[in-house]
């Protein structure tokens, strides 16, 4: 973990919060590098939970609420942690809303869920989806824990990807199965090693779940929780309508019948998933007798794929031809680096550390030196480190 931590300042992944101030507790920033690998995460989770299908709605709520909203969903009840003398601490952020006389108290939301819940109407008034659909946002979440931990595991200020998914009560247990599939795929697809599922008893579960599965991943620290599928019924929608008045119900038009629809929660921490691909990626090994360490990223979200590099600087046709290479595959891909600083072995070793699945050199046979290799440039692969060369029409290929 001290390790990560430290590649992970040192090459502008991850900062602690306020650093120059002596830090603030329970809070990090992410880097040029990790804003990068963040973003990825994101955009493959909307591809895989919203955007290669056809029944997931977004959505883009406020991380301020009408306190009623945490009334209602039993946020203002029962979200304690106990301190150490026993005492339930609420951990939710209060916050003043307004000036003087006019200010309310309300709170920065613990969960992106209830901004899907109220606009639960809104999404049916305006598209008419059938059930089962779901509605899925991505956005900060605020817990002031009581003692924040870990890295980026346990923080006070985080960002959730979660789905609210509404079914039939009959139906709960297809979709259940169908999201806990899904959330394995994402865990492949990003990279992260293996997974373990935890069925939490009944004493252990949150206040409006039937049935709950945790993801659990072992982090350096131990083997803790990832994410999050839980079964909420009709808990949410009932108490929303109770409590605001407004029916929050569905016409199923087959049956004639209106019914409050039942929820299934795929919730995923953005920080959590960050922290547990860097940890399967992390690797140290020898390569041509020296030791190193790289990211195995799966290139799909390593921050950047691939580097240019001239094979010495002080060569203007050299430098001339790489970044030409460099503009070519930065407007096809964005994530592209140019590097002409330090021997090559030395960029290699840098680009390793960081997670680049691809550096491309021009050299001397680039520009025509062995006539049979003109045009081509040396492609070295992050894992092996074996070089080949290609031709340079056929690289966009050969990176994507
Ligand atoms: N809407 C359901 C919900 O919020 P949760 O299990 O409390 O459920 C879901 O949180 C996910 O959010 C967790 O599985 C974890 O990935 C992430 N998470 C929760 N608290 C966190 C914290 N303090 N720091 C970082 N991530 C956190």
């Amino acid at each position: 973990m001290e390790k990560l931590i430290s590649l992970a300042k040192r090459r502008g992944f991850i900062y602690q919060g306020s650093e120059i101030y002596g830090g603030l507790a329970g809070t990090w920033d992410y880097g040029p590098l990790g804003v990068l690998l963040k973003e990825s995460v994101k955009k493959l989770w909307l591809k895989l939970f919203r955007d290669e299908r056809e029944d997931v709605y977004g959505l883009d709520a406020s991380i301020i609420m009408n306190p009623k909203v945490w009334e209602a969903s039993g946020h203002v009840a029962g979200f304690a942690d106990p301190m150490e003398n026993g005492e339930q601490f609420n951990v939710m952020f209060k916050t003043s809303v307004g000036a003087g006389e006019e200010a309310t108290t309300s709170y920065l939301r613990p969960e992106t869920a209830q901004g899907i819940f109220v606009n639960f109407k809104n999404v049916v008034d305006s598209f008419h989806p059938k059930l089962p659909f779901g509605i899925a946002q991505v956005g900060k979440a605020f817990r002031n824990e009581i003692s924040p931990r870990d890295f980026i595991f346990r923080q006070r200020e985080f960002e959730q990807m979660e789905v609210e998914y509404f079914v039939k009560e009959s139906e709960w247990e297809k979709s259940f199965e169908m999201w806990r599939q899904t959330m394995h795929d994402f865990a492949k697809r990003v990279g992260i090693g293996e997974v373990h599922e935890l069925d939490v008893e009944d004493k252990d579960r949150a206040h409006y779940s039937k049935k709950t599965i945790d993801f659990e991943f072992e982090y350096p620290f131990g083997r803790k929780e990832l994410w999050g599928l839980a079964y909420r019924t009709d808990y949410d929608l009932r108490q929303h309508s109770a409590s605001s008045g407004q029916a929050l119900e569905y016409f199923d038009e087959e049956s004639g019948e209106r019914l409050t629809p039942h929820v299934i929660e795929p919730s995923l921490g953005v920080d959590r998933t960050i922290l547990a691909i860097l940890n399967s990626a992390y690797t140290e090994d020898k390569l041509g007798g020296e030791e190193r360490v790289y990211l195995k990223l799966p290139k799909d979200i390593a921050p950047i794929r691939a580097a240019v590099f001239p094979l010495l600087k002080n060569k203007p046709e050299l430098v001339e031809k790489a970044r030409e290479i460099y503009k070519m595959l930065k407007s096809e891909f964005g994530n592209i680096e140019f590097d002409d600083n330090g021997n090559i072995g030395k960029r290699y070793r840098r680009q390793d550390e960081v997670g680049t699945p691809y550096c491309v050199t021009v050299d001397f046979d680039t520009l025509g030196e062995t006539k049979e290799l003109e045009g081509t440039v040396t492609v070295r692969d992050r894992d092996t480190g074996e070089q080949k060369r290609v031709k340079i029409e056929d690289l966009k290929e050969r990176l994507s």
